[in-house]
């Protein structure tokens, strides 16, 4: 069967780990990555596929309809999993316009071209969402699908937003759709301004690790090719309408996170023990900070039998290993622009 699929957002994190998994899977299926390449998005990131016969790259930005549309006339795409996004909580505290514009009005835009050029209503719109969009846990407790939407920081509002215009196509228009909520993700490529990699990067560099408050909140990390997998398997057997919570049974606490890196880092970098956990400095804490996130993944794993498949601390070593054989990205990532940011983030 061939099938034209645009990935938006696929030159970011998670967005070209699903372009990699699906042009390599399936070359009967033609691959359109369409991304703006913002501070997020990279070419390098997909230098091992973007020669293959079934991809193509589109430069371009979701919150403009005139192109989208254009686009989506030229090439009437099947399905669209959409990815595109600002996606950063501390840079939506700063400016959550720019996050109610890309996330809102850029996933609007889709939807409407998706509407107006493509045979929809035989087709599908896969939202690729978070499960920030529940807002947050006490102590105990996981997020179903089934738990009401309470978002708490710009991003979450913004994709909670989207999610809920998703689901309106789909009501009001009969435009089929899924949703899927992801936890944390962590592996390869991902820009070093979240958690993981933002830490490797300056225990490498010898820099202060910036803890948020007591570092006493918890995150459920799953591994990037895992969510991949588990975008492929709602992407073929999702059921039309139905939203899937996808985590990686895998909860920490930030603070013994951090130490666990800090004592792999240690050994990787050959450095006396306990050199790394000295870099950790406890800053003032993020405005509206969520507790905790924990993910019921039942309902994919009962009814799609898809399962997280690595261990963390594999996937952890992995992606260490990544960054450290990997610093002429991380060096060519982190522009002038992010180190702007970086400063005014932390100092
Ligand atoms: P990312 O910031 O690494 O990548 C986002 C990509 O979108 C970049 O390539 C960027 O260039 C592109 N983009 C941004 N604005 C655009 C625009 N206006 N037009 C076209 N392209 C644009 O993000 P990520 O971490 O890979 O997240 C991808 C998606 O998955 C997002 O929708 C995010 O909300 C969701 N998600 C992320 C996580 C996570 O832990 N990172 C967890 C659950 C869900
Ligand atoms: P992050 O990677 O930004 O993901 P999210 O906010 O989407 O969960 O942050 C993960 C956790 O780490 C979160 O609780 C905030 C915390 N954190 C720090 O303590 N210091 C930092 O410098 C960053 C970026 C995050």
């Amino acid at each position: 069967m061939s099938k034209s699929i645009l990935i938006t957002g696929g030159a970011g994190f998670i967005g070209s780990h699903v372009v990699r998994w699906f042009v390599k899977k399936y070359p009967e299926y033609s691959i359109y990555n369409l991304d703006a390449l913002t501070y997020a998005g990279n070419l390098e990131n997909l230098k091992d596929v973007d020669t293959a016969a079934n991809y193509s790259f589109l430069k371009a930005d979701i919150c403009d309809a005139v192109e989208m549309d254009r686009l989506f006339k030229l090439y009437k795409f099947d399905a669209v999993i959409h990815l595109a996004a600002e996606s950063h909580v501390d840079r939506s505290i700063k400016d959550p316009l720019s996050f109610a514009k890309t996330n809102i009005l850029g996933t609007l835009n889709l939807l409407e071209s998706f509407k107006k050029y493509s045979d929809y209503q035989s087709g599908l719109f896969y939202h690729i969402s978070t499960d920030e969009v529940y807002g947050t846990l006490g102590e105990k407790g996981l997020f179903t699908e089934s738990t009401s939407y309470d978002p708490n920081s710009p991003y979450s509002a913004s994709k909670a937003s989207s999610d809920h215009f998703v689901r309106a196509y789909g009501e009001t228009y009969g435009m089929p759709f899924v949703i899927s909520n992801c936890s944390n993700n962590y592996g390869s490529f991902q820009f070093p301004e979240k958690l993981i990699p933002l830490f490797i990067n300056n225990i490498v560099n010898s820099k202060p690790l910036p803890v948020y408050g007591d570092g006493n909140y918890t995150r459920d990390w799953l591994f990037v090719e895992d969510h991949a997998n588990a975008i492929d398997v709602v992407f073929h057997q999702g059921k039309i309408g139905e939203t899937y919570n996808i985590g990686g049974h895998n909860e920490w606490k930030n603070i013994d996170l951090i130490k666990l890196l800090c004592s792999k880092m240690d050994t990787y970098l050959d450095r006396p023990k306990g050199e790394s956990e000295k870099l950790i400095t406890f800053v003032k804490d993020r405005p509206g900070h969520d507790l905790r996130y924990a993910i019921d993944a039942s309902k994919i794993s009962k009814e799609l039998n898809w399962q997280p498949s690595l261990k963390f601390e594999e996937g952890l070593d992995r992606t260490i290993e990544w960054y450290l054989n990997n610093q002429e990205w991380l060096e060519s990532v982190t522009s002038g622009a992010y180190k702007n940011y970086y400063n005014k983030q932390y100092s």
